[in-house]
C-alpha cells in the first residue's frame, strides 16, 4: 500500500544535503548534554516530587524516581540506536518513515507536535506563574487580568518568554547551545544546592515509615477514571509498594525531554558517536539528580506536610532556610526557561522534517542562508505556542504530553526491533544491549503508564488523532515527496 511506502535510511541521509534545506552542523556531545539537562530538569522535580511523595508514594518516592529512570532507560537505549543509525533531524518521525512508512510516520510526527508544542506552552504558563510570584514578593504586583489566561483574560509573561526564545531559536542553534549552557549551569547548581544543603537538616524521624501502608482510594468515576480502571476494574492503590509504581506515572513528566536530544541529530558534528552519549548521558545525571534531591527533601520534612505546588522550596521554609528558598524559586524560573526553548527547538526540527518530506507546505522547510536555521517553521512554532500559552487554559491538557510521550517510545521501541530485521547491514554506531529484551520491556513499561492515564486523556488524544489522520489525506498523502521519488533501498 503507498501510505506504508518507507523512506530508506540513505535516501532520509541524502535529503539533509539538499542546499536549501541544510542545517548546520555544530554540536558535540557535550552540547547535547547540556540540551537533554536544559529540557529534562523543570516542573517534575520542581513541583511534582510534592505532589507524588504527599498522595501516592510517601518517603518512598525516590524508588518511584528510579522507577520511571528505568523506563525511560529503557526507550532512551532504543533512541541510541536509532539516532545513531538514522541521523537525520525529526526524531521518532524520520526513525518511522524508515521502517514502519509514511502514514505511520505522520502519525507519530502529529504525535509529535502534540507532545512538544503543548508542552511548551504548558511549561510557559508554569514559568509565568514562578516569575510573577517572584515580581510580586520583589514588590512589583503583576495585575491577573494580563498574567493568567484562565482567572485573567490574557497571560502576557508566557507569550512573551516563548517570544524572546523564539528570536534566540531564529539567530542560531549554537546560541541557542550557549544560552542553554549558562542557564542549565544555574539551574544544576541550585538543585545541587537542594542537596547539599539539605542533607544537614534532614530528620531520620521523616522517613519513616519509608513505604506507607497501602490503602485504597477512592475509584475516580467518569471520565476521569485512569484507562486500567474502566478496562480491568483495577482501581488506584495509593502508597505500599504499588503506590511506588502508581506514583512512578506521575513523575514520568520529570524524565520527559531526553528524547528531544534525537531531534538535534542533524545539527551534530558527529551523531553517530554523540547522540547516544548525550541522550544516555542528560537521563543518567537527571535521575541521579532526582533520586538524590527526593531522598532529601522527604528526610526534611515529613511527607504529609509537603507543598503540592513549591515542594522544594517550602521544605527549606519549613527547616528556616528562607533564603535558600528564594534561590530556588530562581533556580525554578531559570530551569523552566530552557525547558521551554528546547521544546520549541525539537518541534520546529520535526516539523521542518515533515515539510521537507512534502508531508506539510515544503516552503516552511527552507533553512535561512544567514542564520542556519529553519526560520519559517520556528516562527510558525513559536506563534502557535505563544497562542496556546497566552490565551488558553492548559491545566486540563497537561497529561496529553505523558501520553503524546509515551506513545511515541512505543513506536521507537518497536521500530528498532523492525529495522534490525528489515535492514541488518545498516551500520549502527550503537546497538540496543539485550534485543529484543530491552525494546520488549520498554513497549510493556510505557503501556502501562499509558493505561494510567484517565479516560478523558485517551479521548483527547484520539481526536487529536483524528484531525491528524484526515489532515494526512487532505495534504501530506498527495504531496509527499515519497511518491515521486522511487525507493530507492
Ligand atoms: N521534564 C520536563 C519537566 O519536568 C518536561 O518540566
Amino acid at each position: 500500500m503507498e501510505i506504508f511506502r518507507t523512506k530508506s535510511v540513505e535516501q532520509s541521509i541524502r535529503d539533509t544535503e539538499e542546499p536549501e534545506h541544510r542545517l548546520l552542523k555544530k554540536l558535540s556531545a557535550l552540547d547535547l548534554t547540556v540540551f537533554g539537562i536544559g529540557v529534562i530538569i523543570g516542573t517534575g522535580i520542581f513541583v511534582l516530587t510534592g505532589l507524588a511523595a504527599r498522595n501516592t508514594a510517601g518517603p518512598a518516592v525516590a524508588l518511584s524516581f528510579v522507577v520511571a529512570g528505568i523506563v525511560c532507560a529503557l526507550a532512551a537505549l532504543c533512541y541510541a540506536e536509532f539516532a545513531s543509525t538514522v541521523p537525520v533531524a525529526g526524531s521518532a518521525y524520520t526513525f518511522s518513515f524508515a521502517t514502519l512508512g509514511e502514514f505511520p510516520a505522520w502519525v507519530i510526527g502529529w504525535d509529535l507536535m502534540l507532545e512538544m508544542a503543548l508542552a511548551a506552552a504548558v511549561v510557559a504558563v508554569g514559568w509565568s506563574g514562578y516569575f510573577t510570584s517572584l515580581l510580586a514578593t520583589a514588590g512589583i504586583p503583576v495585575p491577573q487580568a494580563i498574567a493568567d489566561a484562565d482567572a485573567g483574560v490574557i497571560n502576557v509573561p508566557a507569550m512573551a518568554i516563548i517570544a524572546i526564545l523564539t528570536a534566540i531559536l531564529v539567530l542560531g542553534i549554537k546560541l541557542s547551545a550557549r544560552v542553554n549552557l549558562v542557564i542549565v549551569v544555574i539551574k544544576v547548581a541550585v538543585v545541587l544546592l537542594v542537596i547539599l544543603v539539605g542533607m544537614f537538616s534532614i530528620n531520620a524521624a521523616n522517613y519513616s515509615p519509608f513505604i506507607p501502608p497501602a490503602k485504597p482510594t477512592p475509584a475516580v468515576e467518569g471520565l476521569g477514571a485512569p484507562l486500567i480502571q474502566v478496562l480491568f476494574g483495577i482501581t488506584p492503590v495509593a502508597f505500599g509498594v504499588i503506590g511506588i509504581f502508581s506514583a512512578a506515572a506521575v513523575v514520568f513528566f520529570a524524565f520527559i525531554g531526553f528524547d528531544i536530544v534525537a531531534t538535534a541529530a542533524e545539527e551534530t558534528v558527529n551523531p553517530q558517536r554523540d547522540l547516544p552519549r548525550g541522550i544516555i548521558g542528560s537521563l543518567a545525571i537527571c535521575t541521579a539528580l532526582y533520586v538524590a534531591v527526593s531522598i532529601v527533601v522527604v528526610g526534611m520534612q515529613h511527607y504529609t506536610q509537603l507543598s503540592e505546588t513549591a515542594p522544594l522550596s517550602d521544605a527549606f521554609r519549613a527547616v528556616g532556610r528562607p533564603w535558600i528558598a528564594s534561590l530556588i524559586s530562581l533556580g525554578a524560573i531559570a530551569g523552566l526557561t530552557t525547558v521551554v526553548m528546547i521544546l520549541m527547538l525539537g518541534q520546529t526540527r520535526v516539523l521542518f522534517a515533515m515539510c521537507r518530506d512534502g508531508l506539510l507546505p515544503r516552503a516552511l522547510s527552507v533553512v535561512s542562508p544567514r542564520f542556519g536555521t529553519p526560520v519559517r517553521s520556528t516562527l510558525l512554532v513559536g506563534a502557535v505556542s505563544m497562542a496556546l500559552a497566552g490565551f488558553i487554559d492548559l491545566g486540563a491538557l497537561a497529561e496529553l504530553v505523558n501520553i503524546g510521550t509515551l506513545f511515541a517510545f512505543v513506536v521507537v521501541s518497536l521500530g528498532v526491533m523492525l529495522l534490525r530485521r528489515t535492514r541488518p547491514d545498516l551500520p549502527r554506531a550503537f546497538r540496543t544491549p539485550f534485543m529484543p529484551v530491552v525494546p520488549i520491556l520498554s513497549v510493556l513499561a510505557c503501556v502501562y503508564l499509558m493505561l494510567n492515564l484517565p479516560v478523558e486523556t485517551w479521548l483527547r488524544f484520539l481526536i487529536w488523532m483524528v484531525v491528524g489522520v484526515v489532515l494526512y489525506f487532505a495534504y501530506g498523502y498527495w504531496h509527499s515527496r515519497a511518491s515521486r521519488a522511487p525507493v530507492i533501498k
